[in-house]
């Protein structure tokens, strides 16, 4: 049984770096094993109603202020976090039989960072970001590749903008939770939880 005595003596404080740090090694260690997009998470956000939705989303900037990717803002996600901005991030890296779990907040990124990275994307992505409705019905595959022709011709010459409906969301997190394989399905699990000075670190029954 659950004894409260032994929870207290298991939640220790941490310094606020902590579960940075550990995330910042494990991510290191998937880019070096996962064949491919060691940065990729699934994102699950849900509507005001609370139904809940997850798809893949790419990881492009961290650090201790949160977990920043970038999407289409009047995509389904957009939507649903503008309307909840409590979103979840799941890492799995399969070749390291790990799992990192993420609760927090969403705000989105401000323009200067959004600016900067889509700059830093292939000329073909830009003008993809323009082209695709993200989330919206498409009638086939040549609607679209009429749109990407549209783009392209109308952003031929000179640096292509940042569409205004493309930007970043950063995730701040509240909680992180490192998970590691161990036999016999007794894994190990380790959840950090935001306290009001660093974080606290408590071990979870796999
Ligand atoms: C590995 C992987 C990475 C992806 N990365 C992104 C991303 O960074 N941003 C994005 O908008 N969609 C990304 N997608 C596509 C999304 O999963 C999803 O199809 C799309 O964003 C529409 O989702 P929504 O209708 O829920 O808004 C990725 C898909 C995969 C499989």
């Amino acid at each position: 049984m659950f004894d409260r005595d032994d929870v207290e003596r298991s939640l220790k404080t941490v310094e606020t770096g902590a579960p940075f740090e550990r995330f910042g090694r494990w991510l290191a260690e998937a880019e070096e094993k996962e064949p491919n997009d060691p940065n990729a998470m699934a994102l699950a956000t849900a509507t005001s109603g609370a139904a809940p939705s997850v798809r893949m989303v790419l990881l492009k900037e961290w650090d201790e202020a949160g977990f920043v990717f970038y999407t289409n803002f009047e995509s389904r996600k957009a939507d649903e976090l503008t309307a909840n901005d409590q979103a979840a991030l799941l890492f799995h890296w399969k070749s390291l039989r790990r799992q990192v779990r993420i609760d927090g907040r969403v705000t989105p990124v401000d323009a200067a960072t959004a600016d900067a990275y889509f700059a830093s994307r292939p000329r073909d992505a830009q003008v993809g970001a323009w082209a695709s409705d993200q989330s919206r019905p498409l009638a086939g595959r040549f609607e679209l590749e009429k749109r990407v022709a549209k783009f392209a011709a109308k952003h031929a010459v000179g640096p292509v903008p940042r569409p205004p409906h493309w930007s970043g969301f950063r995730l701040a997190p509240h909680a992180m939770e490192f998970w590691i394989s161990h036999r016999f399905r007794l894994h190990k699990r380790e959840l950090y939880e935001r306290a009001d000075a660093g974080w606290t670190v408590q071990e979870l029954f796999p």
